[in-house]
């Protein structure tokens, strides 16, 4: 792995990876991001015309335009017509020309302050920063880029520094803007709605623009902060494609801009929309972090190297290894209506089955009957939990299993206490009616007294009770943003909020490291890397019918890890599809992530529950395999939407998982070529017995047969065995 400067050239390469760009005359161009290549020759160059209408900073020269040049940054007004990556409100306009003034290689990963950085232990990392300063105001511009030992990704973000004497305002800051030549692409997203989230999406890019965007205030269950442009050609298993991703929960832009030449210009960032940030003299400014991946081998290669790098060097360390616990949850069984008795039964029920964390969700505080009241008044309901909350914990530690309970730390009810007390923390315009999501308002984390009152008394819950786990859970967007003491002061509340709800995560996951937090926003609805630096697993989606988590849980591998996938086997008919499916089914679906159950145990027959017992007994067997595993697409969704299939490979191990939706009459088996297998080796299935030759489950495949009828699954085991 190297940072280093060579004439004019700027190289970023490790074995994976290599960013190189160009300095001239203080101008800074992107020349290649890409393959690894430690000697660059200007083999790319681009060819020099007079692109009409693409205007030159020389009249003597038509050929040099800011307009045709693949850049490093993208500014307003000096003839580059894309979309910028930095826009500032200063003086009279909105005119910037930055130059190159000087670098430097710093060991290590530079942590934003305020906002999640990623991590890297001593000597994985280093970092570029290139310092530059506008030609005729003395406004700089720091660029940061980190390159990680062995990893296709990597990090970057800028720093504005304002110096000018004035105040101005940042209109567009982007976290990572990559300039690339003209192609033949398709851009690929992640789209989805409350209970369909990350829709995996694949469609060409033609002349203009392609955007994805959240003005939420969350990045949203149909808006995924990560963008892919992929050669059209380019399948799971070759091909060229870039990925940027954005560390970042809030309203974000990511966009794909074809110009005229056919070049696309790729960006993700804080969404311009909703930045407007006010920047007085002597202050600076720092855009999120985003993650630039590359890989010529593929889209699976693609999700592996982001899933790696999310391993490594996002997710909290303690946890990225952790295997997580099966747990029971008792949303679906009970929803609000328990009382001990009730949660105690079903705690009896998973402890028999083998079931290692019990899940007390919403509903155990205040007045909080329904979804209606009380969110704010975090006081146990003593008279509902028939005693003190240590009872139940107590009860459910006696029994070897650990407790979890379900937070909602962002919202306020207007049936609360809390908002009697304190009717004035909510996000709101002074003067006009509120708008209600969920019958809920959102406090605002903009306001420090926010941020301390819930620091203290959320870290008094965790240090007064032996909780071992924490849902935090977000169930609305935010409207209504008016609380600042002037326009621009409110303009800047949603970036402000999220400084404090990251404030708030941060406290509460570095001072109590042993609570293993899930994050959840009505599921999947804050799914997003910002997030995952602080909370290790996630609730992809409040739908748990079988056959829609495979299209939810198959867009969240595409780029997140499965260990932080929370997967759970409900009740049928399923709560939200009225659909159902086998027991057999379900659990095979929701082994291929962190298997939970969320159901009432004490409904299932004797059979049932047996059922339940093995599966748990079985996934205790392959649990390694699936959360620490390299999971692999086999089929492509595109071309086989009734069949699914991933495999996951950990050690000497495989779990082939294969599901069929619908049964067709005709086709009643699919033939399945494995991947990453030795060719020279024997592989055992674990529940028949039989051996096969790691060459023909590569080269000829497995067959694969599902009982007939509808809502098939079927998962294997392999063990290598010489
Ligand atoms: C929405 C979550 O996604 C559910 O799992 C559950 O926790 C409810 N909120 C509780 O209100």
């Amino acid at each position: 792995m190297k940072i280093c400067k060579a004439e004019n050239l700027f190289y970023l390469v490790n074995d994976q990876v290599a960013l190189i760009m160009e300095e001239k005359e203080g101008r800074l161009f992107l020349r290649h991001f890409g393959g690894p290549i430690a000697s660059y020759h200007h083999a790319n160059a681009m060819h020099e015309m007079d692109h009409a209408f693409s205007p030159n900073p020389r009249p003597e020269d038509r050929t040099f335009s800011m307009d045709t040049q693949r850049q490093v940054l993208g500014q307003v007004g000096r003839g580059d017509f894309r979309k910028p990556s930095i826009r500032i409100n200063h003086t009279n306009n909105q005119v910037t020309d930055f130059r190159y003034v000087d670098y430097q290689v710093l060991d290590g990963v530079p942590q934003v302050v305020g906002l999640p950085s990623p991590h890297a232990k001593e000597g994985q990392a280093q970092t570029l920063k290139l310092q530059l300063k506008d030609t005729i105001l003395d406004l700089y511009l720091n660029l940061y880029y980190t390159l990680y030992e062995g990893s296709a990704t990597l990090t970057c973000f800028q720093e504005v520094v304002n110096q000018t004497g004035e105040t101005i305002e940042l209109a567009t800051c982007l976290s990572a803007m990559l300039d690339l030549p003209a192609g033949a692409y398709d851009v690929i997203s992640f789209q989805g709605a409350y209970g369909r989230e990350k829709r995996f999406q694949r469609q060409a890019l033609k002349q203009g623009y392609f955007e994805i965007g959240s003005s939420r205030g969350a990045s949203g269950h149909g808006q995924t902060p990560a963008i892919i442009l992929a050669d059209r050609l380019t399948q799971d298993d070759a091909g060229q494609a870039y990925a940027l991703q954005i560390m970042y929960s809030g309203n974000f832009q990511a966009f794909a801009q074809c110009n005229q030449l056919e070049e696309v210009r790729l960006g993700i960032g804080i969404h311009p929309d909703f930045l407007n940030w006010r920047l007085a003299s002597g202050e600076s400014f720092s855009s999120p972090v985003a993650l630039m991946t590359y890989t010529f081998q593929g889209l699976n290669a693609l999700s592996q190297a982001s899933q790696t790098f999310i391993l490594d060097h996002i997710m909290p360390p303690a946890y990225s290894q952790q295997l997580r616990p099966i747990l029971i949850n008792n949303w679906e069984a009970t929803y609000f209506d328990f009382n001990f008795d009730k949660l105690t039964q079903i705690v009896d029920k998973a402890q028999e089955v083998g079931i290692e964390l019990f899940v007390l969700d919403d509903g155990w505080f205040g007045d909080r009957q329904d979804d209606q009241r009380a969110l704010g008044d975090w006081v146990v309901n003593e008279s509902k939990l028939g005693g003190p909350l240590s009872r139940l914990i107590d009860y459910v530690h006696d029994r070897g299993m650990k407790f979890g309970l379900w937070i909602e730390p962002e919202m306020i009810s207007q049936e609360s206490d809390l908002y009697r007390q304190h009717p004035d923390w909510v996000i709101q315009v002074p003067g006009r009616s509120h708008t209600y999501a969920r019958s809920q308002l959102v406090l605002d984390y903009a306001n420090p007294e926010v941020v301390a009152y819930f620091k203290e008394l959320f870290g008094d819950l965790l240090s007064r009770y032996a909780i071992d786990y924490i849902k935090w859970d977000m169930n609305r967007n935010i409207t209504d943003v008016g609380n600042g003491t002037s326009l621009s002061d409110t303009l800047m509340q949603p970036h402000r909020h999220l400084l404090g709800v990251y404030d708030l995560m941060a406290y509460l996951t570095q001072t109590f490291p042993h609570v293993l937090f899930e994050s959840c926003a009505g599921g999947g609805g804050r799914n997003d890397l910002g997030v995952m630096r602080y909370f290790p697993q996630v609730w992809v989606s409040d739908n748990t019918d079988a056959i829609e988590r495979l299209a939810i849980q198959h867009g969240h591998t595409y780029l997140y890890p499965t260990i932080a996938m929370g997967a759970h086997v409900s009740a049928v008919p399923n709560h939200q599809m009225n659909r159902t499916t086998p027991l057999k089914t379900r659990g095979d679906v929701a082994m291929t992530g962190n298997l939970g159950y969320e159901l009432d145990l004490c409904q299932l027959s004797d059979e049932e529950l047996e059922q339940v017992a093995q599966q748990v007994a079985f996934y205790k067997t392959i649990r390694p395999i699936i959360q620490r595993g390299q999971r692999t697409r086999l089929l492509d969704p595109e071309l086989f939407s009734n069949d699914w299939a991933c495999q996951f490979s950990y050690q000497d191990q495989l779990i082939v998982f294969y599901g069929r939706v619908l049964s067709t009459l005709e086709k009643s088996e699919l033939t399945l070529k494995l991947k990453n297998l030795d060719p020279h080796a024997f592989y055992q299935e674990q529940s028949s017995g039989k051996i096969y030759s790691g060459a023909e489950l590569i080269y000829a495949g497995l067959t694969m047969v599902v009982p007939r009828g509808d809502f098939q699954t079927s998962l294997q085991h392999f063990k290598k065995i010489q």
